[in-house]
């Protein structure tokens, strides 16, 4: 197994705070990869920088050995890494399958010819086929913003895999999903998993991130503190000091994914027991 994705003594600080100290990561080939890490440690800034959405203040992030630290987003993308956001970001107004004829021709016009249905037949095809794959074929027709949360990550899911990516980034894949579906969510990603797809999961159901995850690295304070399979970071008395000294941003005003009707439901996993 060799690295797809190596992040070297990234640092990256708002203002006075720092969100990400020297983070050193890697992600071998054919892994399920989980990071995890109280609210507020920096794990969606550290998606961020990968994905080329933020610059860090110093640091290299490497994308199958290429240096991608001042890529764009758009750079990164074609390089092979998807990734999903913490609250799902669909159309809300487009239909299921007018969501996955975007995500097949990010192009000028795209929009455009989605609407006028130019998409190729083979185009439409592939969209369904995907959709079926992660259990929304019969949805095709309705608006995306009549999905319920959990089928929106998993329509976010099917948009990322239309470019077919080698590495997928997923935030927050279970938060506010129903118990039926993060059970089918974690089966799509062993699915595609067996397929060749490697994951980097940010997840704050530790269930789902221990039966899922190959490797497991705990974030702390914007720094990983621990790296190793599910039972050594089950074990270690460092993971459980992280958690029981509560979240490093009680306020979390500033988090721009930090929006109305997410994954936090009323903040009901903040401060919640660690239970592995
Ligand atoms: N755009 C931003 N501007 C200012 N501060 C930010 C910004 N994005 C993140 N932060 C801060 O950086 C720190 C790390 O936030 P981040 O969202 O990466 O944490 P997280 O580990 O993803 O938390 P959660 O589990 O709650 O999603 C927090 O203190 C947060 O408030
Ligand atoms: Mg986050």
């Amino acid at each position: 197994m060799s690295a797809l994705l190596e992040v070297d003594s990234v640092s990256r600080a708002f203002g006075g705070l720092v969100a990400l100290r020297d983070c050193s990561l890697g992600v071998q080939e054919g892994e399920v990869a989980g990071l995890i890490g109280p609210n507020g440690s920096g794990k969606t800034t550290l998606f961020n920088v990968i994905t080329g959405y933020l610059r860090p203040d110093s640091g290299t992030v490497r994308v199958r050995g290429v240096d991608v630290t001042r890529a764009t987003p758009a750079r990164v993308f074609s390089l092979g890494l998807g990734r999903t956001f913490q609250l799902a970001r669909v159309f809300s107004r487009l239909s299921v399958m007018e969501n996955m004829l975007v995500a097949t021709q990010r192009h000028e016009g795209w929009l455009r010819s989605v609407v006028k249905g130019q998409s190729s037949p083979a185009e439409r095809a592939r969209a369904k086929e995907i959709l079926e794959f992660v259990g929304l074929g019969h949805l095709g027709h309705l608006p995306a913003g009549n999905l319920s949360f959990g089928q929106r990550k998993l329509l976010e899911l099917a948009y990322v895999l239309v470019a077919d990516p080698v590495i997928i980034l997923l935030d927050e894949p279970a938060g506010g999903v129903n118990p039926t579906l993060i059970n089918l969510i974690a089966d799509r990603i062993r699915a595609l998993n067996e397929r060749g797809k490697t994951f980097l999961v940010v997840e704050h159901n530790m269930e789902f991130v221990m039966s899922l995850c190959h490797s497991v690295t705990v974030m702390h304070q914007g720094t990983p503190i621990v790296s190793g399979t599910p039972d050594v970071i089950r074990n270690d008395p460092r993971v459980i000091d992280a958690y029981l000294g509560g979240s490093d941003d009680e306020d979390d005003e500033d988090d721009e994914d930090d929006e109305p009707g997410g994954s936090r439901e009323g903040g009901s996993w903040r401060h919640r027991p660690l239970t592995m």
